[in-house]
């Protein structure tokens, strides 16, 4: 039997992976309709990977014999700045990710539940390599910015990225 207070951070978990995904539709819709085709491929793609990380924590919950119960979500943003704000937004978020990720963990090592623990470590490999991602595609708007048609270039790289992301989740 999964431990309450494990129990309940899985669930906090839950809704911020869902929250995520909420986010990163409404970012992608925003992109679309800017004219950021690549970028909001990218961020439908990142979207459904969110999903994918609260799937699996739903799983996770109920296969340990716990209730994975889903929470009320938050209205995501409307309006961005620019595509830059999208992406300095996101990083800050995935941060905010981070946090609670170590948190999760750490109150499931006080409680010994080392099983989730364990489980656990795929989210904070995972959230090291989209911090990264994040902080790569920040670099890149670095170096655009007084490019010309820089901002476009991007949106094709961002492009070939939801792409390759979307074949490596598929196998
Ligand atoms: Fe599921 Fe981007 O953290």
């Amino acid at each position: 039997m999964l431990n309450k207070k494990v129990e309940k951070a899985l669930i906090n978990q839950i809704q911020l992976e869902e929250q995520s995904s909420r986010i990163y539709m409404a970012m992608a819709s925003w992109c679309e309709v800017s004219g950021f085709s690549g970028a909001a491929n990218f961020l439908y793609t990142h979207s459904d990977e969110e999903r994918m990380h609260m799937n699996k924590l739903i799983k996770y919950v109920n296969d340990k014999g716990g209730h994975a119960i889903l929470q009320t979500l938050e209205v995501p943003g409307t309006t961005y700045k620019s595509l830059l704000d999208v992406f300095e937004q996101i990083l800050k978020h995935e941060e905010f990710v981070t946090e609670s990720i170590n948190k999760l963990y750490e109150i499931a090592f006080k409680e010994r539940d080392y099983t989730t623990s364990q489980f656990l470590q795929w989210y904070i490999e995972e959230q090291i390599e989209e911090e990264s991602t994040f902080k790569g595609i920040l670099d890149k708007f670095r170096l655009a910015g007084n490019q010309t048609g820089g901002l476009f270039h991007l949106d094709k790289e961002l492009d070939a990225l939801a792409i390759a992301d979307a074949s490596a989740s598929a196998q």
